[in-house]
């Protein structure tokens, strides 16, 4: 120690820094201003062994060049570095910090170097496990949209045959009218023949008669009166076929990277109703109190997904014949909607349980437990919220409330 206060030393390092150096167990290297090292201690003469394991007598003034040439820089500028360094030698890793700074006219550096191959390796596996934490959550995240998705499509499908049915049924009438019509034109068809006949005859007057009896004979009092009511019959009927199958397109729509939308709740109310009106028209009349309400910013599709779930637990909640009340109206910035019936009623020690996925009170085919867990799920998706008042035997209502618009910090900002 005595030597190197002695010899060539820059007069910056005193004895009892250098006595603290040489007790310290973390490797520490003096060095003069232009960076040459003057000492090192015990603790850096080991770490150089272990990284030149092959060398008798490694010099510890090899460690210093693990600190790069910016390294240096920065601790001229900022008066230290740190960096975490691997080494030569597999599996261990330093921490380096490299001291610079003037005192008393003099420029001081040192180096304190650490072996954190034990940290590490620990640090290394944590962001490992992180890694897989992250990417098993992602993998739950997709598995859980596509639950959604599949119950969604599990719906539908539920409800394919209703809706199978809702079409089929003004397509058989507009079928049957169509083959009406065409007798109808047959008919006049006929008749325009007679009257052609006539004309071309000498004394159309004479034909009179004949052609009389041939109207009568062809109905066309009656074809004309009924015309008019088989078209516009089947007007209605295309028509009502054609709103079937644009609710069904809207509701099997996809939107999960589509941005929310201001969306008429109304609407989607209705379209679902309509959807899942085959599966209701035998139990229930429907009754719709519905104030103007403005636009919310959601999800349509989705949001016709919870409509639908609540409807469809209304239907099954009614047993003979019931009464389904849906309602709407703004409060505040938000919108609420709400889906009654005069069903069988939720018992007290239950209703915390419905909202849980795969609780079902439901035989094995009618429920799957899963509809009131994703309407949950969308709403909460939303900022919203989903609630029901109930009581056994009286019936139960369930009510979606919805924030106007989604809070900014969720909106992706506009480019
Ligand atoms: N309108 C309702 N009336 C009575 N019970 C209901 C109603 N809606 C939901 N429930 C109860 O909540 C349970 C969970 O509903 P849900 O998540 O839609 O699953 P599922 O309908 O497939 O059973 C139902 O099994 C039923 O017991
Ligand atoms: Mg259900």
């Amino acid at each position: 120690m005595n030597e190197i206060l002695g010899m060539d030393n820059d007069g910056i390092w005193s004895e009892d820094m250098l006595w603290a150096v040489a007790m310290s167990d973390l490797a520490v290297f003096l060095l003069d201003s232009q960076g040459q090292m003057l000492h090192s201690n015990d603790a850096a003469r080991v770490l150089a062994m272990r990284l030149h394991p092959d060398d008798v007598r490694p010099d510890p003034a090899q460690l210093l060049d693990y600190i790069p040439e910016q390294g240096w820089q920065i601790a001229m500028r900022d008066g230290r570095w740190i960096g975490e360094v691997p080494t030569r030698q597999t599996g261990l890793v330093l921490e380096v910090k490299a001291f610079a700074g003037g005192d008393r006219g003099l420029c001081r550096r040192f180096v304190v170097m650490t072996d954190i191959s034990v940290r590490s390796a620990r640090e290394g596996e944590l962001r490992r496990r992180h890694d897989e934490l992250q990417s098993t959550y992602d993998r739950l995240a997709s598995a859980q949209e596509q639950l959604l998705q599949s119950e969604k499509m599990a719906s539908i499908g539920q409800l394919a045959a209703g809706v199978a049915h809702e079409i089929n049924n003004p397509i058989g009438y507009v079928h049957s009218n169509l083959g009406t019509l065409q007798e109808y034109v047959g008919a006049l068809l006929a008749l325009l023949d007679g009257y052609h006949t006539a004309l071309q005859s000498d004394d159309p007057a004479a034909s009179r008669p004949l052609l009389r009896r041939l109207r009568d004979r062809l109905d066309v009092d009656f074809i004309v009166g009924d015309v008019p009511k088989l078209l516009e019959e089947s007007r209605e009927g295309i028509e009502r076929v054609t709103k079937i199958v644009q609710d069904l397109k809207e509701f099997s729509h996809v939107e999960r990277d589509e941005p929310m939308r201001s969306s008429d709740l109304r609407k989607g109310l209705e379209s679902t109703l309509n959807i899942v009106w085959n599966d209701l028209k035998y139990k229930a009349k429907v009754e719709k109190h519905y104030d103007e309400v403005p636009l919310v910013e959601c999800h349509l599709s989705e949001i016709n997904q919870v409509f639908m779930n609540l409807l469809i637990n209304a239907g099954q909640a009614i047993a003979e014949r019931g009464l389904i009340t849906l309602a709407m109206g703004t409060e505040g910035d938000e919108v609420w909607v709400s889906v009654g019936d005069d069903g069988v009623g939720i018992p007290e020690d239950v209703q915390a349980r419905i909202f849980d996925p795969f609780y079902t009170t439901k035989p094995i085919g009618h429920g799957t437990g899963l509809g009131l867990a994703i309407a949950y799920r969308i709403v909460a998706k939303h900022h919203g919220r989903i609630d029901v008042t109930s009581r056994p035997g009286a019936g139960s209502t369930f009510r979606v409330v919805l924030p106007i618009a989604q809070p900014a910090l969720s909106r992706p900002r506009a480019k």
